[in-house]
């Protein structure tokens, strides 16, 4: 008899905790996920913000198939004029901020991240780097140095100098971004953190106090952005637009993409004093593009953004239940606080065996998280609701 797949998993895949879900994936169409034994699995975390348009949605399928009968790799980002970094481009000019009209595609969330921080100081000519307590922005050594968590970094130092922290919502606080300061990078909505909005005028605080200091706003909507929020860009819910904006995650539609876009007059740093001031091999692969054209061309046209407040009511109406403390949401995404983790890992287990995917968060261990695709019909909504009270209920 072979070796299991899930021995190979747990054997020759690095594995990043002690505790994967492990779950063995045969296929996934739509909402659910189906396990190797045929079991379905409704995703209401879409993967970790990816799939808002639900699993293999036709549009991308399409795309897949158009673009690979074409073209995949041909060089590196940025040498030849390939149709869907062009047709992706022009799309996101037409529907951001006439100030957002320069995407730099990349490969992934955390790249977007240090191509923004190298931007920022090119066009800046300044070091210092503002960021916000509780905050993930990705895991490589320059985006994890943007993190204040001790546990998370503490045995990778020396990481990037020169980063200051500052409590996210907390005005006072502003006066840490001076003269001296490239850039302020914060997410628009806190993710990890367990789904913290910003308080009223607060991003216009911040927004005032960048412009007023020649620094750079760097708003990380890698998982906040794309209808999540109710608006297709999170920014545009608090009145604001950052000098840099950072998308990822649900931007390839399942397929890896991530962008960080700007003015052309700060990108254009990038070009000379060093050329090549930030290179990619696939930053921009023309299949993720293509992917990435479908998905919010997808979401523009479905205004997906349109059922959200009324979808995540039904959530926050029905899910009443002594076991919930309290839940942060913004749109369809919410952290249901369950007061501590082993709690949280129980009804994560318990979860998967009722055919629910959910998670926990980061810096919010205590907090299940729920962020289905945003493609989720109002029934699935109330029947997750019965069924995951029915959960809390069969445990002591
Ligand atoms: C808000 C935020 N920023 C950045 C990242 C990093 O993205 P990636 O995992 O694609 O590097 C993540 C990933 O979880 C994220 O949630």
């Amino acid at each position: 008899m072979g070796i299991s797949h899930r021995n190979i998993f747990l054997q020759n895949l690095a594995q990043t905790s002690d505790m994967p879900l492990a779950l063995e994936i045969e296929r996934a169409e739509g909402l659910y996920l189906y396990d190797t034994e045929g079991r379905a699995y409704l995703d209401m975390i879409s993967g970790i913000g990816v799939s808002g348009l639900g699993h293999r949605h036709p549009a991308i399928l399409k795309a897949i198939e158009t673009q690979s009968s074409k073209y995949l790799h041909t060089m590196v980002y940025g040498e030849f004029v390939l149709s869907p970094q062009v047709q992706l481009a022009n799309l996101l000019h037409q529907v951001l901020p006439a100030s957002l009209d320069n995407v730099y595609l990349v490969n992934s969330g955390a790249e977007a991240v240090e191509g923004a921080m190298k931007l920022a100081k090119r066009y800046t000519g300044r070091s210092e780097i503002i960021a916000c307590k509780n905050a993930y922005h990705g895991s490589t050594q320059g985006a994890a140095s943007l993190m204040d968590s001790n546990y998370f970094t503490g045995k990778f130092r020396p990481l990037l100098p020169n980063i200051k922290h500052i409590e996210f919502n907390r005005e006072e606080d502003l006066d840490k971004i001076s003269h001296d300061t490239a850039c302020v990078i914060m997410e628009t909505v806190q993710a990890e953190a367990g789904v913290i909005e910003p308080n009223e005028g607060y991003l216009q605080a911040v927004r005032e106090k960048c412009t007023e200091t020649g620094t750079l706003l760097i708003l990380d909507e890698i998982q906040a952005s794309y209808g999540r929020t109710g608006y297709l860009f999170a920014f545009q819910k608090y009145g604001i637009v950052p000098d840099i904006l950072l998308l990822a995650k649900g931007f390839g539609g399942g397929l890896p993409l991530g962008a960080f876009i700007s003015s052309k007059n700060i990108m254009s740093c990038l070009m000379d004093e060093p050329i090549l001031g930030h290179i990619t091999t696939f930053g921009g692969n023309p299949l993720c593009a293509a992917t990435a054209f479908a998905t919010l061309d997808t979401i523009i046209k479905d205004e997906l953004w349109e059922g959200v407040e009324r979808k995540s009511k039904i959530l926050i109406e029905g899910l009443v239940h002594q076991k919930i403390k309290k839940i942060n949401h913004c749109g369809l995404w919410m952290a249901i606080d369950l007061g501590k983790f082993e709690l949280v890992l129980e009804v994560v287990q318990k979860c998967l065996g009722a055919g629910y995917l959910v998670d926990w968060f980061l810096f919010n261990s205590h907090s299940i998280r729920i962020c289905p695709p945003l493609t989720i019909e109002e029934d699935d909504l109330r029947k997750f609701v019965v069924d995951f009270l029915a959960v809390l209920d069969g445990i002591n």
